[in-house]
């Protein structure tokens, strides 16, 4: 086990600034999820850890260690992909043993580890088959196994679920979690898949462009994001945005018009932006009320998705093409073509800047 320090690390290929800046401690047992669209930069940064890219500028450190210059197989690292890879005509055995003899470790040494790595996985009963005989789920665990027979100090996962059913990728999902669990060891962990990050990570780590956007523990990229874009990349559905203007700003919270919203007073203070100034409004799905339509402020009920334990509302403002959604327990009892107001709960209403920065979060972060 070890922990994982990035310093000011960049990464350039030819004349593309690809990862720009990164600072980032990965704790001794820590699980660290990078998520971010297609693109971001994710394996790229993954793959400066392992050692199978050189780094352009900063430092990386491997148990307070600089490890720039050191091969990949003298890292200590253990890299589970995607496409796993495994050799058709070995073994499941065979397949879990090879990196350790190509390190020349010695035989008995090698059915040990071998052997113990089996029983973790549950691999046992597979040791003699060949891939081909083997389901997804199973050769998945295989790679994992390979990785982890060389008892790495880290393990490295790059999108180990994305080739497998929805179904197949919950149970893994829950497996690598126990397995974390079970082995506290470190691990990265590499998806474009938010709910795989929330549900995976000690540690989130947001990506956007190459840039570290936010880290924070899934909670509080929920419930504090600290700009729009992780408010939107984070959550599903996704949060709910509308234009919004400053009316005025005190010690004690700030008020804003939304159209069809009307004036709300928050709780947040609006961080120096002067009234009058132009915010995006953003409230989550679960966090906005519906109620009988008064005067104005009537939104229409353009679509109703029944999901048997809740129900998505998608909601049509008077002037403007974003429709809302709202999110209830299931039975609803709003039906299709309603016109409805709406209430967002003011204690989860987030504000953003002409920047897409959060205001306020400071303050809500102190009351939580
Ligand atoms: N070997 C390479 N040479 C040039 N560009 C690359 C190379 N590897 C990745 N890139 C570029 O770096 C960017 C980030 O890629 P990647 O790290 O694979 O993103 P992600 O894993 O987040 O989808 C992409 O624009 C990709 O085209
Ligand atoms: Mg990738």
């Amino acid at each position: 086990m070890a922990s994982v320090t990035l310093k000011k690390l960049n990464k350039v290929f030819g004349h593309t600034h690809i990862i720009k800046d990164v600072d980032l401690q990965v704790g001794d047992g820590e699980f660290v999820v990078f998520v971010g669209p297609s693109g971001c930069g994710k394996s790229t940064l993954l793959r400066l850890i392992a050692g199978l890219e050189s780094i352009s500028a900063g430092e990386l450190c491997i148990a307070g260690e600089v490890v720039n210059d050191l091969p990949p197989r003298e890292r200590g690292v253990g890299m589970v992909f995607q496409s796993y890879a495994l050799y058709p005509h070995m073994t499941v055995y065979e397949n879990m043993a090879f990196g350790l003899k190509l390190a020349k470790t010695a035989r008995e040494t090698i059915e040990e580890r071998v052997m113990a790595t089996a029983r973790i996985l549950q691999l046992e009963e597979l040791l003699h088959r060949k891939p081909k005989a083997l389901s997804g789920g199973q050769r998945q665990r295989v790679a994992m196994g390979r990785a982890m027979a060389r008892e790495p100090r880290i393990l490295l996962f790059d999108e180990p679920l994305s080739n497998l059913d929805a179904s197949l990728r919950v149970q893994m999902r829950n497996e690598i979690a126990r397995l974390h669990h079970r082995l506290g060891s470190t691990m990265v962990y590499v998806t474009h898949d938010q709910v795989e990050a929330m549900t995976l990570a000690d540690k989130i780590v947001v990506l956007r462009d190459g840039r570290i956007e936010q880290v924070g523990s899934p909670q509080t990229l929920y419930q504090q994001p600290s700009t729009k874009f992780v408010a939107g990349f984070i959550g599903s559905p996704t949060m709910n945005f509308m234009p919004a203007e400053l009316v005025s700003s005190g010690n004690d919270g700030c008020k804003v018009k939304a159209p069809g919203l009307g004036e709300l007073a928050l709780p947040q203070d609006a961080g120096g932006e002067a009234p009058g100034g132009a915010l995006t409004l953003g409230v989550r799905p679960e966090h906005l009320r519906l109620a009988e339509a008064r005067g104005d402020n009537a939104f229409e009920i353009v679509n109703v998705e029944y999901l048997g334990n809740e129900v998505y509302v998608y909601l049509e403002p008077k002037a403007g093409d974003t429709l809302l959604i709202h999110r209830s327990e299931a039975p609803s009892r709003w039906a299709l073509g309603q016109r409805v107001a709406l209430v967002p709960d003011l204690a989860h209403v987030h504000l953003f800047d002409a920047h897409d920065r959060a205001l306020g979060v400071a303050k809500r972060s102190r009351a939580a």
